[in-house]
């Protein structure tokens, strides 16, 4: 592996924010500040690197920001970053600050972003991935995963409570993306009564058999979670499907949106932030380039980005086994 002489390093969040972020981006500067290193922020993403947006932080800026949801540098997509001439402004930029290394928090697209920029211009990169879909390969779970579920569940045992005191049955749509790991922990963890994802197709006529024989077992209230990406639609299309073949049924439908991207972070998530933000900084300054940082059965692992976003890690299919016995 390459070796470069590591001084000043950029950090920046991209793509859709995640609780936990902050406490990814205190870990890096702070574990930057131990190893003598110049600490920079870049705000918004990949647009602020192409805007200038490029600031050095000392140990103020980082002052009481674990505990809190969002990111401090904010965070964007950035169309202009997509192409050759937004990534050679960016490098630019980097260049003007005397900037050697970045790291990179977010998701599947910011990670191949910095991919590309790595082959381009050559800027050791890392990775740290962050984001609520969990739907990195190279580690086991992503910051911000754990609040967002957390935050489904804390919700959807609201809507049990109405949902029993009318006997309702309720749609309740999950973020994730094409993934469906927010909706299938959800699921066991609301004691639903279904659960559809985009990893396995659930035919309609399955689900109202589903429905029927809960009936039958007297269960007068159900939730159904679905994934916001599922193959059958969202939760008001499979909603409308199931009126019209069991119209019986006092059906809502309630979409969960952007609140499972807020709130402070769990201590799971605050932890793993915590645990990449020093690896990532360790990574680059023991050379370890074009890598995105994770944790797999509890130790961190450094797996080349061009691995991580493949989008081929699936649901553990015992979990799905899980929900199925725990529903019917
Ligand atoms: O990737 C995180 C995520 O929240 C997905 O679960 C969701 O599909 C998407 O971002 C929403 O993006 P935006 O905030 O741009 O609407």
């Amino acid at each position: 592996m390459e070796n470069k002489t590591i001084k000043r390093i950029a950090v920046f969040t991209s793509g859709g924010d995640a609780p936990g972020m902050n406490a990814a981006i205190r870990a890096v500067v702070r574990a930057g500040f131990y190893y003598n290193l110049e600490m920079f922020g870049i705000y918004r993403g990949y647009e602020g690197m192409i805007q200038n947006e490029i600031k050095k932080l000392d140990s103020k800026n980082i002052a009481h920001i674990l505990e809190r949801g969002g990111t401090f540098l904010k965070s964007a997509r950035s169309a202009e970053f997509r192409t050759e001439e937004g990534r050679k402004k960016a490098y630019e930029n980097l260049k003007k600050h005397g900037i050697d290394a970045m790291i990179v928090i977010g998701g599947d697209g910011s990670l191949t972003g910095a991919h590309l920029f790595y082959k381009e211009h050559g800027i050791p990169a890392i990775g740290i991935p962050g984001t609520i879909d969990n739907d990195l390969a190279g580690t086991d779970l992503t910051i911000g995963f754990d609040t967002a579920c957390n935050t489904a569940i804390q919700a959807i045992d609201k809507i049990r409570d109405t949902a029993t005191s009318h006997d309702r049955l309720f749609f309740v749509e999950v973020m994730g993306r094409d993934a469906g790991f927010i909706a299938i922990n959800a699921g066991i963890g609301s004691a639903a009564a279904a659960t559809l994802i985009p990893e396995k197709k659930m035919p309609i006529e399955r689900l109202i058999e589903r429905l029927k024989a809960r009936t039958k077992a007297m269960k007068t209230s159900n939730i159904v979670i679905v994934a916001e990406g599922g193959k059958s639609g969202g939760a008001a299309e499979i909603a409308d499907k199931i009126k019209k073949q069991l119209p019986y049924f006092d059906i809502k439908v309630t979409i969960l949106g952007h609140l499972q991207r807020g709130g402070a972070p769990s201590s799971s998530d605050r932890v793993l932030a915590s645990k990449l933000g020093v690896a990532a900084v360790e990574g680059l300054l023991h050379g370890k380039y074009d890598v995105m940082a994770g944790v797999i059965n509890n130790k961190v692992v450094y797996t080349p980005i061009s691995k991580a976003i493949l989008g081929d890690k699936e649901v553990d299919e015992d979990d799905f086994r899980i929900a199925k016995i725990l529903s019917t």
